[in-house]
This record gives C-alpha cells, sequence and structure tokens, in this order.
C-alpha cells in the first residue's frame, strides 16, 4: 500500500474526524502528539523485525547479507491525569498498520508475564534462565507493544522488566506506553534504585519520551445527577445501595459466587447476575491482588463496595490495593456504587498523598458519570 493510500487513516485523520464529530475537542498540545503518531505509524508500516521475517534457508542467507534493520523508536507519552494520553495511544492502536500488536494494561502484562516467567522456570530447571525465553515468545505474538499506565511498582518488577525489555528491544521489538511518571522517576528513591539505571537508560534509548499538556484534565465536568459515592456510611446509605443491588441484579436471586484466580477460590459474598458487593476490607485489606480484581471486573458489570474509611497513611498496601482495584474496574468499565467516610478526594489526605493517588482521583471522579459502565468507552 502506497503512503497516500492508507493516508486516511493516520491518526490526524481519525482525530480531526471526531474533533468534527464533536465527541473530541481540539487540542493543540494533542494535535501535536497525533503527529508524531502519524510519523510512528508511517515507520512501522515499512518496519519489519527479524524475527519475524521469512524463516528457511533464504531467511538465513538474508540476515547474513542484510544490515540488520534499525527499529523505530517507541513513543513514552507522560502527562498528568486525563490529558488524554490513553485516548491518544488507543486511537494510535487502532490505525496503525502492524498485525502482530498488542494492547494492555501494564498491571495486567506484569501479572501474565509474572505467570508465564514460573512456568518457562519449572520447565528450565534450577539454574535455567526463562527469560530469553519469555522474550521470544512474545515476540513472536506481538512486536508492537502498547501499555496503558506503565509502572514499576516493587524492585521484583524492575529486575524482571530490566532483562526483559533489554531482549526485547534487541528482538526489535517497539514499544509504545502511557505514564504519569517520566522514565528517570520511574524507579526514584527507592531501596535498590541503582540496579534498575541501566533499564532506565534503554527506555530512554529505545523510546522518545514526550510531554503531553493538554489544556484540560477532560474527566472533570462529566459528573452527572446519579450519586454512586454516597457519604457517609450509614444505614440510610446503606438501604440505597441495597436498592442498586435489586436494581442492577435484574431480578436474578442473589447466591455467594465462587470465583476461580489462578488455581486459587475467590469468594463472592453476595452475587446476583451482574452485581457483587463486598465490604471494603474484604477487598483491600487481605491478601488479594491485580489478578483477584480482574476476574471480578470481568465477571461483574457493577461492584459494590460498603464502608470505605478515611485512610490510614500508614497502611500502604490498603492503599495501593485499592489505587489497583479502581484502576482495573476503571479499565473494565465497571459501574462502582460504594459508601464512604468522606468523598473521594478527602479519604487520603493531600498531606499524606502519595502522587499515583492523584491518578485513582481522576479516574473516580470520571466513574461518577451518569453513562459510566452504560456504554462501552471508545477506542
Ligand atoms: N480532546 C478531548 N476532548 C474531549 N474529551 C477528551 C479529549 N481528550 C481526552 N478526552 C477524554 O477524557 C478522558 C480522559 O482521557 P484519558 O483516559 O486518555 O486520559 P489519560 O491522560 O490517559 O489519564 P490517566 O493519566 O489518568 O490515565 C477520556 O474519557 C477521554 O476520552
Ligand atoms: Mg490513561
Amino acid at each position: 500500500m502506497t503512503e497516500k493510500e492508507w493516508n486516511m487513516n493516520l491518526p490526524s485523520a481519525v482525530y480531526q474526524e471526531r474533533v468534527k464529530a464533536e465527541t473530541l475537542k481540539q487540542d493543540a498540545a494533542q494535535q501535536k502528539i497525533v503527529f508524531m503518531l502519524d510519523q510512528l505509524c508511517k515507520s512501522l508500516a515499512t518496519y519489519q523485525p527479524a524475527v519475524h521475517s521469512a524463516g528457511g534457508m533464504l531467511g538465513a542467507l538474508k540476515s547474513i547479507w542484510q544490515k540488520p534493520v534499525q527499529p523505530p523508536k517507541g513513543l513514552y507519552l507522560v502527562g498528568s491525569v486525563g490529558r488524554g494520553k490513553s485516548m491518544l495511544m488507543d486511537l494510535f492502536y487502532a490505525q496503525v498498520p502492524v498485525q502482530y500488536k498488542i494492547r494492555t494494561h501494564f498491571h495486567i502484562f506484569m501479572q501474565e508475564t509474572y505467570k508465564r516467567f514460573h512456568v518457562l522456570k519449572q520447565r528450565s530447571g534450577k539454574g535455567g534462565d526463562p527469560i530469553p525465553t519469555l522474550a521470544r515468545e512474545l515476540a513472536q505474538k506481538a512486536w508492537l507493544l502498547c501499555f496503558d499506565e506503565f509502572q514499576i511498582n516493587d524492585i521484583a518488577d524492575a529486575v524482571l522488566l530490566g532483562r526483559l525489555f533489554e531482549q526485547l528491544f534487541a528482538l526489535g521489538v517497539v514499544v509504545v506506553a502511557t505514564s504519569n511518571v517520566r522514565i528517570k522517576n520511574l524507579f526514584q528513591n527507592r531501596p535498590g534504585a541503582d540496579a534498575f539505571k541501566p533499564f532506565i537508560k534503554i527506555l530512554s534509548q529505545q523510546m522518545n519520551e514526550v510531554e503531553l499538556n493538554a489544556a484540560q484534565d477532560y474527566r472533570l465536568g462529566r459528573s452527572e445527577n446519579e450519586q454512586r459515592w454516597l457519604i457517609p456510611c450509614t444505614m440510610h446509605n446503606k438501604e440505597q445501595l441495597d436498592h442498586v443491588f435489586l436494581r442492577e441484579s435484574h431480578g436474578v436471586p442473589e447466591k455467594e459466587e465462587m470465583l476461580l484466580v489462578m488455581g486459587r477460590k475467590l469468594n463472592v459474598p453476595h452475587a446476583a447476575g451482574d452485581v457483587a458487593r463486598f465490604k471494603f476490607a474484604d477487598l483491600c485489606d487481605v491478601a488479594l491482588g491485580v489478578g483477584d480484581y480482574l476476574a471480578l471486573a470481568q465477571r461483574f458489570k457493577t461492584i459494590i463496595l460498603d464502608d470505605i474509611p478515611v485512610f490510614n497513611p500508614e497502611n500502604v498496601n490498603v492503599i495501593e490495593r485499592f489505587t489497583m482495584l479502581i484502576d482495573v474496574l476503571y479499565e473494565q468499565n465497571v459501574k462502582l456504587y460504594v459508601s464512604a467516610e468522606t468523598d473521594f478526594e478527602h479519604i487520603y489526605r493531600k498531606e499524606d498523598r502519595r502522587s499515583f493517588f492523584e491518578r485513582t482521583i481522576s479516574r473516580l471522579n470520571e466513574m461518577q458519570g451518569q453513562n459510566w459502565g452504560n456504554v462501552a468507552r471508545a477506542v
């Protein structure tokens, strides 16, 4: 296909169509990124990494005689919440003329990567190194990886990712990512940060970091009349949530349900049709993780959470789990109804707050919109 033929489908064309249709507001900062995404689409249209070129004798001969093709640099889209990073990446992902591509939330990617890592580790036995196989498998599945919300949670992630990405890039994989954190700050001020420095260097070499300074947080100002965040945790508010439970269950009787998550059982004490209800502590103050939240988000369209307290800043695990839960529910477009001691801007006091929580607040704000969860999010 010539450049002219698929010019029509470049991200900029789609962006303009949406502006015209008034589903998007024209935004100069977004526009700038859109042109960079156009360029990347064009470079990727003619790029073929070695790991995906024709094999056999001919392929082998070719690889001896031809200079290795330099992969185009990916893009690392950083900026504050609600600026349109994910929207732009989704738009790019839908248009990019690459067959072997994956778009995933980074939490989910990590989850699957650990799972596969352990299987390969068992297979390769003591002293075996599963990373090269892991990288090759992944690169064969997709050589364009688009990650929403790139983040490094702990030293284990940092070590695994450092080695994995080094090999993925060596195989010619291209990465596009959105994040709230600059590359150089990904693992800042944490124990073991020095060990992470080579990875930061690789990421900076392989991706152009660009900041999206869009004019506004597009999530703000979307809330309608429906109250989904009820304050405080009184009997009255719990009864309101009983009504929501009944309404959303569409007449299906309530029962206890058991979900299987990676061979473990996850108990859902109150389930009815597409709605489930939990106490905050039973979801966020126990050893559950992203896999459990994902299983819930995929099984239920509506989740009701009772008794969200004001967070104790010392109890970082609970706060991080709540953040993870909201990330997953947001990503899966789940409707969330809660009773809480106070509004979501104050459950984690501003003076104690770690920066990741700004995203949670921004998302919770969007999730209060009347249409949230009723229609699939536009890609
Ligand atoms: N130019 C725009 N006009 C109207 N709505 C927009 C525009 N840009 C983004 N939005 C909408 O604003 C919401 C937030 O955008 P998006 O999720 O892409 O932000 P983000 O930068 O990824 O935020 P976060 O860092 O929290 O993930 C989305 O529903 C998106 O469709
Ligand atoms: Mg986003």
